[in-house]
C-alpha cells in the first residue's frame, strides 16, 4: 500500500512538471488575507495591481465593486451610476416576475432605454462588504474545552451576536459572524445592504440560455449569460427601500472593462461569493454524497422534470409559471450527476482514504498526537455509517414527499393550527391568518394542479419505496402495500385531489377563513394536510433527532479533522471551505483535456453559436436580429478574427454562489462574468483535479455586444467604463 502511495506521488509530481501552465488553481481566499498568502503566487501568475488594491478598508478597493445579488449569487458594478452586471440566469426569477404570456420577458428580452423603464424588484438586495476582521477569540471567549456540541454553539451564537451588534452601533450597516474551517476560526462581516434593485437589461433566453438545460454545466459553452440591474439609493446615497425619489448610486469603485480579450496563461481573478464547498471531508464523507444523497436526490428528479418538462411544453401558461422553478431544479439534478461522475473519474474515495492512511501514521508517531487524534477517524467512520439511513430518509422527504408542491404548500399552514391550539387570541389569530393570504395566492400564481397531481403519483411512490421503512410513517406504510403499481399511485394521487381544498385558490383561502374562526378541523380533516403532517411528524420525531446528534458529533469530529490537518501539512497553504462569504480566486486562461484524444479550447465565438443553432429545438433556437447581425458581420467594435468571441475558461476555483462573479485581469480590469464549472469538474466542491477543473465565464465582449448592437441600448455602453480598445483597423 504505501508503496502505490510514494509511486503515485512521484507520478503527480512528474505530471505537474509536465503540464504545469495548465493546472487548475485550487483555493477560495479570504480577502483580508491575500497580502499575508496569496499577493506573492499572484503576482508571480501575472497580477499587476497589489493586494491592497483588491481589498482595502481605507481606500477604493475592487471588493467596492463586487456585492451578492439577492441571496445566491454574485454581481459587479460596471458604472458610476450603480449599474449591475450578473448572470441571466440570477436574474431570472426577477425577469420571469415581470413577465406574462403578454409581456414575455423571458422570450423576449427586456431593455429599459430609460432610467424610467427600469423595473422594480421588491426583496430584492445587492450587499456590499464594508469590511472583515478575525473575531475568533472573542467569539469562543469563556467555552471551555470539551464543551458539549450543542452547548457550544449555543454560546458561540451569543458570543457572535455580541462581537456582530458592537461593530455596528451607530451605523446604517448591518453584521454577522461566520464560522470557518469548520468552527476553528471564526469572521465578522460588517456590511451595506441596498433594497432598490432595478431591472434594467436582459436579453432574450435564446441569448441569455442560449444551450439550455443540455449544455448548462459543460463546455464549450456560447450562452450569453448576463442580466443587468441598477443599485438606487437615497439622496444620501444611503440605502433605501424603492421610492420614486430615490438615485441611481454612486459606487466607491466601479470595474473598467477591458476590450483587449484573453490569452491562454493570462492571469485571471474571480471575486464573488461562492455558496458552500466541502474539500476537507473524510473518505466516508465523501462516500455518503456519493454513494447515498447524490443518488437519491438525481433519482427523484429526474422523475419530477419529465413530468413538469412536457406540461411545460404543452402550455405556454405553464412554461412561464414553471420556468424558474424547473430551472432550480434541474441544474442541480444535472450538477450531482456531473459530481458522481467526477468524484468516481478522480477515484476521490480512495485518494481520502490513502491520506488518511498517512495522517494515521503521522498520528501514531507522537504520543501527544496519539492522545488528541487517535479515536478520530474511527469516530468518524462510525458516526457516518450511523446516519446512513437516515441520511437517505431526509432526501425523501426533501426531495420526493415535499418535492410535491401540495404537501409543501399545505405544511406551511401547520403554524397556524399550532396558535388555534395554544389558544392564541382571536384578533392575533386573525394577523396570523392575513399573512398567509398574499403566499397563498403568490404561492398559485406560478401552480398548476393537474401537473402537480402527476407529481404526486410519482414522487410518492418514490418516497414510500425508497424510503428506509422504519423511517416511513405508518399512513406511507399503508398506501406502500396498497398501492403496487403506476395505475393504483395515480389513482390515490387522483383522490387526493379530488378531496384536499388546498389544491386551489378558492378553496384554500376558504380554509384560511375557517382557520381564522378557530376551526382547527378545517385542516385537520384535509387529506393533503394529513398525509403532509404524517411526513413532517416523521421527519421530526424519528429522522431528525438521530440525525442531528450524529451530525453534531460529525461537526466536532470534523473540526478536530480540520485543526489535526493544518497541523500536519505544515507548508500546505489552507482556505476555509466556501460559506456565502466573499472570496478571491485566482488561475489563468487555459483549456483542457476533458478525455483521451480530446482537446477543449479556451473560447468560443458567435460563428460556433451558430453552428449549434437549431430551430426545432427550443434550447438551440438563435433569434432573427441576432443572425441578421451575424450575417451582416456587424459586430462593431467587439469583433475579433471576424467574429464575436463569446466565452473562455480559466482554471479558478469556484462554485454556486459565484455565478455573476467579476472575472478580472491582473490590471484590476473586468474581462468577463463566471457562469458555470466543466462538466468534468463539478466534483470541485468536494475534490479538487487541477487537470480538469476550469471556471466558465462570459467574454464581456460578447455582453457589451449583445447591448450595444443587439438591443440597441448603446446609452449603457457608454455609462460604463471602456479601456483598452485595440487599435481601429487602416483603411
Ligand atoms: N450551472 C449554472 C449554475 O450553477 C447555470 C445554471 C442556469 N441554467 C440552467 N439551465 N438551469 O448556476
Ligand atoms: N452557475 C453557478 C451559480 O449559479 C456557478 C457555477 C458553479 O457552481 O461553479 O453560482
Amino acid at each position: 500500500m504505501l508503496q502505490t502511495i510514494r509511486f503515485r506521488a512521484l507520478l503527480a509530481g512528474f505530471i505537474l512538471l509536465l503540464s504545469s501552465a495548465a493546472r487548475a488553481d485550487e483555493g477560495m481566499w479570504l480577502p483580508l488575507l491575500l497580502k499575508q498568502l496569496n499577493e506573492a503566487d499572484m503576482k508571480k501568475k501575472g497580477l499587476k495591481i497589489s493586494a491592497d488594491d483588491i481589498y482595502s478598508i481605507n481606500k477604493g478597493s475592487l471588493k467596492d465593486a463586487v456585492v451578492q445579488f439577492g441571496g445566491g449569487c454574485t454581481g459587479e458594478i460596471i458604472s458610476d451610476q450603480g449599474l449591475l452586471l450578473t448572470n441571466h440566469h440570477c436574474g431570472y426569477g426577477q425577469i420571469q416576475q415581470h413577465s406574462s404570456v403578454e409581456k414575455d420577458y423571458l422570450t423576449n428580452g427586456y431593455w429599459a432605454m430609460t432610467k424610467a423603464e427600469e423595473l422594480t424588484n421588491p426583496g430584492l438586495t445587492a450587499t456590499f462588504i464594508v469590511r472583515m476582521e478575525d473575531v475568533t477569540a472573542q467569539v469562543l471567549a469563556g467555552i471551555a474545552p470539551g464543551t458539549v456540541e450543542a452547548e457550544r454553539e449555543k454560546q458561540v451564537q451569543a458570543n457572535g451576536t455580541k462581537v456582530a451588534t458592537a461593530a455596528v452601533v451607530g451605523t446604517h450597516y448591518q453584521s454577522f459572524v461566520r464560522s470557518m474551517f469548520g468552527g476553528n476560526e471564526y469572521y465578522l462581516f460588517v456590511t451595506e445592504v441596498f433594497q432598490d434593485i432595478r431591472l434594467v437589461g436582459a436579453p432574450p433566453s435564446s441569448i441569455g440560455k442560449f444551450g439550455g438545460d443540455t449544455d448548462n454545466w459543460a463546455w464549450p459553452r456560447h450562452t450569453g449569460d448576463f442580466s443587468l440591474f441598477r443599485i438606487y439609493a437615497g439622496p444620501d446615497n444611503k440605502p433605501a427601500p424603492y421610492s420614486a425619489a430615490n438615485v441611481p448610486f454612486k459606487p466607491r469603485h466601479h470595474l473598467p472593462i477591458s476590450l483587449a480579450g484573453v490569452k491562454p496563461g493570462d492571469f485571471t481573478l474571480v471575486f464573488g461569493f461562492p455558496g458552500r464547498t466541502n474539500e476537507y471531508l473524510t473518505s466516508w464523507g465523501v462516500d455518503e454524497i456519493y454513494s447515498v444523497d447524490d443518488p437519491a436526490r438525481v433519482k427523484v428528479r429526474a422523475a419530477l422534470l419529465k413530468i413538469w418538462d412536457a406540461d411545460m411544453q404543452a402550455s405556454d401558461k405553464v412554461r412561464i409559471q414553471y420556468a424558474a422553478k424547473y430551472a432550480g431544479i434541474a441544474n442541480y439534478y444535472k450538477k450531482w450527476q456531473g459530481e458522481m461522475r467526477g468524484l468516481k473519474k478522480l477515484d476521490a474515495v480512495q485518494r481520502k482514504r490513502e491520506q488518511e492512511i498517512q495522517f494515521t501514521q503521522w498520528v501514531q508517531a507522537d504520543a501527544a498526537r496519539r492522545a488528541s487524534y487517535g479515536n478520530l477517524l474511527t469516530d468518524l467512520q462510525k458516526n457516518y455509517a450511523q446516519e446512513r439511513d437516515y441520511v437517505q430518509a431526509r432526501a425523501y422527504v426533501n426531495e420526493a414527499a415535499f418535492g410535491v408542491e401540495l404537501l409543501r404548500f399545505a405544511n406551511s399552514y401547520a403554524s397556524i393550527l399550532d396558535l388555534i391550539n395554544a389558544k392564541t387570541p382571536a384578533a392575533e389569530l386573525k394577523t396570523a391568518v392575513d399573512k398567509m393570504r398574499p403566499a397563498t395566492s403568490n404561492f398559485f400564481r406560478n401552480y398548476n394542479r393537474p401537473t402537480d397531481q402527476k407529481v404526486a403519483a410519482a414522487l410518492l411512490r418514490l418516497y414510500a419505496e425508497n424510503t428506509p421503512p422504519a423511517l416511513l410513517p405508518a399512513a406511507v406504510q399503508t398506501l406502500k402495500t396498497q398501492n403496487p403499481t403506476t395505475e393504483s399511485w395515480t389513482r390515490f394521487a387522483d383522490n387526493l385531489f379530488a378531496q384536499t381544498r388546498l389544491a386551489s385558490e378558492a378553496t384554500a383561502l376558504q380554509v384560511l377563513d375557517e382557520l381564522a374562526a378557530g376551526t382547527a378541523t378545517a385542516l385537520t380533516n384535509d387529506p393533503a394536510y394529513q398525509l403532509a403532517s404524517a411526513v413532517q411528524t416523521t421527519l421530526k420525531t424519528q429522522i431528525q433527532p438521530v440525525y442531528q446528534a450524529n451530525a453534531d458529533q460529525v461537526t466536532l469530529l470534523q473540526r478536530t479533522y480540520v485543526a489535526a490537518l493544518r497541523q500536519w501539512q505544515t507548508t500546505r497553504k489552507f482556505y476555509p471551505d466556501a460559506n456565502s462569504t466573499l472570496r478571491v480566486a485566482y488561475g489563468q486562461v487555459a483549456g483542457y483535456r476533458p478525455a483521451d484524444g480530446v482537446t477543449y479550447n479556451y473560447y468560443t465565438t458567435l460563428d460556433g453559436l451558430m453552428e449549434k443553432a437549431d430551430p426545432t429545438n427550443p434550447e438551440f433556437a438563435v433569434s432573427p436580429r441576432l443572425i441578421e447581425l451575424y450575417n451582416k458581420k456587424d459586430y462593431g467594435q467587439y469583433a475579433v478574427n471576424g467574429t464575436v468571441p463569446v466565452a473562455f475558461i480559466a482554471t479558478n476555483h469556484t462554485t454556486g454562489g459565484n455565478s455573476g462573479s467579476p472575472v478580472i485581469n491582473g490590471k484590476g480590469e473586468l474581462i468577463g462574468t463566471n457562469f458555470d464549472r466543466d462538466w468534468e469538474g463539478t466534483m470541485s466542491d468536494l475534490a479538487f483535479d487541477p487537470d480538469r477543473v476550469r471556471n466558465i465565464a462570459l467574454d464581456v465582449r460578447y455582453m457589451l455586444f449583445v447591448v450595444d448592437k443587439y438591443a440597441g441600448a448603446g446609452h449603457l455602453v457608454r455609462e460604463m467604463t471602456l479601456v483598452n480598445a485595440p487599435a481601429p483597423a487602416k483603411r
